[in-house]
């Protein structure tokens, strides 16, 4: 074949894309409609109204789990606001802060300063130093800075509340301007390791958002699909599969679009006119592949050898010890020295946090407690990206 005619058939092939405008369906795209959380909308609204008057609002703590629309909904609110005021009233600052990405103190108070105006080097300046200067810079504003700061937990997580502790105290601080905060996590138990008073504060008002449901899920996915994909090319049934998927997985609206994404993107790779239910359940293998491997990728030499012995047993092991025997086992088909006991119990502790398993302690009556321990994804996605591993292929073999 001429090279030219190569480029002709991958273009023609294009063309023929079951997409028009796959960006839609990308997590960070925020969607113009926001089905099933008016009631979330009408509530931000409520709380933040007092900056159209310039004043300061409470302090907001928003939770629920992954992909209800929390960053979606906060975004969305505080940009209407922002436009509302524009022209019309003292105006305000808004910050938004992603404590993923940003996850140092020293980060996030940079942020909060380029949002002010105040440029902070990339480092080199102690915190004490750039926080007077985030404070310098407010009561230079004179008004109130929003401060959004979401994904929190991973903030808190890796250094403690401090900063925290000492945004919530700020406003008692400032002669000029105020802060308003805006706190977002997914995780429940962190309210539980915060600090009693950073909890008290940050949480004047809360918000709460709710799993969709496998309907509202459907809402969601038709309104996007429909900018995203060429009319009629997708086959019935295909958006209430993905809804109905990620509604079993704890109504994770993230988890539907990226399973329409991906089965959109294998039916493109492979040329078909139609989206089918078959193209989705191979989006969901892949998208499982892909987490299971990141998560592997990261895990210590013996916690995947943890891994292997699971995948041996069956994925589900009655006991550590049991656990433990097989892992030995697979230690010394390796040639390789086994860590302790204790240290294996904390090998699952940690596959335990990362999603990957769960280990759940058992009451056996007077014999005392076990810990079952069981994987969380399919053996064979495990044994895919196991097997790549150096000698492991031939003992999961
Ligand atoms: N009601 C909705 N209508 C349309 N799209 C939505 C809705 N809720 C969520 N989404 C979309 O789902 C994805 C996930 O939502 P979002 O990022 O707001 O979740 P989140 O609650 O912040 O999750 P996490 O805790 O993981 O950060 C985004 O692409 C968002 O646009
Ligand atoms: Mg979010």
């Amino acid at each position: 074949m001429l090279p030219d005619d190569i480029v002709l058939e991958e273009l023609m092939r294009l063309s023929k894309s079951v997409f028009v405008n796959r960006e839609v369906l990308r997590p960070d795209y925020v969607p113009e409609k926001l089905p099933h959380r008016e009631e979330q909308i009408r509530r931000l609204t409520q709380i933040l109204a007092p900056l159209v008057r310039g004043e300061r609002p409470s302090n907001v703590f928003i939770y629920g789990l992954t992909g209800t629309g929390k960053t979606a909904v906060t975004r969305y609110v505080l940009m209407k606001i922002k436009e509302y005021v524009e022209g019309r009233g003292p105006g305000f600052i808004y910050v938004y802060v992603n404590c993923r990405h940003d996850d140092t103190t020293y980060r996030v108070l940079a942020r909060i300063a380029d949002a002010l105006g105040e440029r902070v080097p990339f480092t080199g300046l102690s915190t004490a130093e750039v926080f007077s200067r985030v404070k310098a810079a407010i009561e230079r504003f004179g008004g109130v800075v929003v401060v959004v700061l979401d994904e929190i937990d991973f903030l808190v997580k890796k250094h403690g509340d401090e900063l925290l502790y000492r945004l919530t105290r700020i406003n008692g601080e400032l002669r000029r301007g105020k802060v308003t905060l805006i706190g977002i996590t997914n995780d429940v138990s962190f309210v539980e390791r915060l600090d009693a008073r950073v909890m008290s504060s940050l949480g004047e008002v809360e918000l709460v958002f709710p799993p969709y449901t496998a309907e509202q899920l459907t809402d969601i996915l038709k309104e996007r699909a429909e900018k995203a994909f060429r009319p009629g090319t997708l086959a019935p049934g295909v958006i209430e599969y993905c809804a109905a998927v990620a509604a079993k997985e704890h109504g994770d609206a993230r988890r539907a679009l990226d399973l329409l994404r991906v089965a959109g993107e294998i039916a493109e790779r492979e040329g078909a006119e139609k989206v089918t239910v078959d193209h989705v359940k191979r989006a969901r293998q892949e998208i499982e592949l892909d987490t299971v491997s990141e998560v592997i990728k990261t895990l210590p030499y013996h916690g995947k050898l943890v891994l292997a012995a699971l995948l041996v047993l069956g994925g589900k092991a009655q006991s550590t010890g049991d656990l433990y025997i097989a892992y030995r086992q697979i230690c010394r088909a390796l040639g390789t020295e086994p860590v302790t006991q204790r240290r294996v119990s904390d090998l699952v502790g940690e596959l335990d946090m990362l999603g990957i398993v769960t280990a759940r302690v058992i009451s056996k009556g007077r014999y005392g407690k076990t810990r079952v321990i069981a994987l969380t994804v399919s053996p064979e996605t495990v044994k895919k990206v196991l097997s790549v591993e150096e000698g492991l292929r031939e003992v999961l073999a």
